[in-house]
């Protein structure tokens, strides 16, 4: 599950609104017209049209997977109204991944809702779960037979806080701490009845969410409001969404919560306590040297620790299922340390194999560079480049070593890998 070993899936990830362009029905696309944040997305990469070239260039790249959003907005431009042209363009996306052998992943909620969804109330409304639903069951009459693995909802943690706590995101809605845990809910139960959507459609589908997954230490190990904070910020990030699903740490998964644990790992939170006080609970993350001295750190300002990929893998096997690492990657215009990057990630990843945890794929995100959210498309996670004006797409020397991972169908340079074993 994959079924053998010779299923691993190899991928990059990318989402709809950071590189298919012209994303006009959205919630983002309305804020960013209105000047609510900081960047457009006009264009983007203008995947939507270049997705045959785009997926060339994964297969060049030695892929054998591709995780991609499905936009809602494209699809229900306007409540109960149904673009069947936008759905046959997935239809054709899921087609297009096929002839070049790569496993379609879909992601059905990345981040972005059809804008008329949020003017209504967005996700704290009770029948968010229900429009998803009604949506889900669309894309999954028109998809299902094509496609096997499935994420819900990308990050719903990380989608409440910068939308209802930071306000970064639309809403916009800074300290609304209430609104936030209700979203949470509501995208808990929204999962739950994808699930069972998608099972409904194909009895043997994969189903699960991509959960941001930092590695939470406390800054200082002795401090007892260090490792209160570290473990209040990783109950609320790391924990409560896989509870509100009804899925419990142990041997024996409960069935209907998922069916792998999709694991999306940037980087560490190394925790200091900021004292009493909701909002203050969660502690900040420490900028200072660490343990004989941090990692580089990204172009956005995020350490590079390795080490976190094996720990937070293994953490997330104790669900009993498979876990896929959904994301991983960097920012970065120094190509150099995207390389460094890959082969120490990769390596970490081998470990754990070897180890025995049971790791059923990786996508590096990104494919290409793209609409990085509140950064623009100034944050560049790609494999390739994407020219300004020619939308002209060229890999980056550390997409080769990308490529040699998954062509050897094993994460390190070490002929005993456990992914290559795997991978056979
Ligand atoms: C994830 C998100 C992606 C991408 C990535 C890099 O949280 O799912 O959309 O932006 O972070 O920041």
């Amino acid at each position: 599950m994959p079924d053998g070993p010779s299923d691993f899936l190899w991928g990059s990830a990318t989402a709809a609104h950071q590189v298919e362009g012209g994303n006009r029905h959205s919630d983002w696309w309305e804020y960013e017209q209105q000047g609510r944040l900081p960047f457009r997305s006009g264009d983007a990469c203008r995947h939507y049209e270049r997705y045959a070239e785009d997926f060339d260039l994964a297969r060049a790249l030695g892929q054998n997977a591709h995780r991609f959003s499905i936009e809602w907005s494209r699809l229900e431009p306007a409540d109960g109204v149904w673009d069947e042209a936008a759905l046959a363009h997935y239809v054709d996306v899921v087609a297009a991944l096929r002839a070049r052998g790569l496993e379609p992943v879909v992601t059905l909620h990345h981040f972005t809702n059809p804008a008329w969804f949020l003017r209504a109330g967005g996700w704290t409304r009770a029948d968010a779960p229900a429009r998803f639903a009604r949506y889900v069951d669309r894309v999954a009459r028109a998809l299902a037979p094509s496609v096997r693995w499935w994420l819900t909802i990308n990050e719903p943690t990380v989608y409440a806080m910068e939308g209802y706590v930071l306000g970064e995101w639309p809403p916009c809605r800074p300290w609304a701490w209430r609104a936030a845990v209700t979203v949470v809910r509501r995208m808990a139960v929204a999962h739950s009845a994808a699930y069972a959507v998608l099972h409904r459609h194909r009895s043997d589908a994969r189903v699960g969410f991509a959960h941001s997954a930092p590695l939470v230490l406390p800054c200082r190990p002795t401090s007892l409001g260090d490792r209160l904070a570290a473990g209040v910020r990783d109950a609320v990030l790391n924990r409560a969404f896989f509870r509100l699903i009804g899925a419990a740490a142990g041997p024996r998964p409960r069935p209907g919560a998922m069916d792998f644990v999709g694991v999306n790992y940037y980087t560490r939170h190394v925790v200091k306590s900021e004292g009493l006080g909701l909002g203050r609970l969660v502690g900040h993350v420490c900028q200072a040297p660490h343990h004989g001295g941090d990692g580089p750190r990204s172009a956005i300002g995020w350490e590079v620790y390795p080490e976190g990929l094996a720990a937070v893998a293994a953490r997330y096997a104790g669900y009993g299922l498979p876990v896929i690492i959904t994301e991983n990657g960097i920012a970065t215009g120094d190509d150099a340390l995207r390389a460094e990057f890959l082969r120490g990630h990769l390596a970490a990843l081998d470990g754990a194999i070897a180890a025995g945890v049971p790791v059923a794929g990786y996508f590096h995100w990104s494919l290409i560079d793209n609409f990085e959210w509140a950064h623009g498309m100034g944050a560049r996670f790609g494999l390739a480049s994407v020219d300004a004006t020619t939308l002209a797409r060229t890999p980056k020397p550390s997409a080769d070593v990308y490529a040699e991972a998954c062509r050897r169908g094993r994460a390190a340079a070490d002929g005993s890998s456990a992914a290559a074993r795997l991978s056979r």
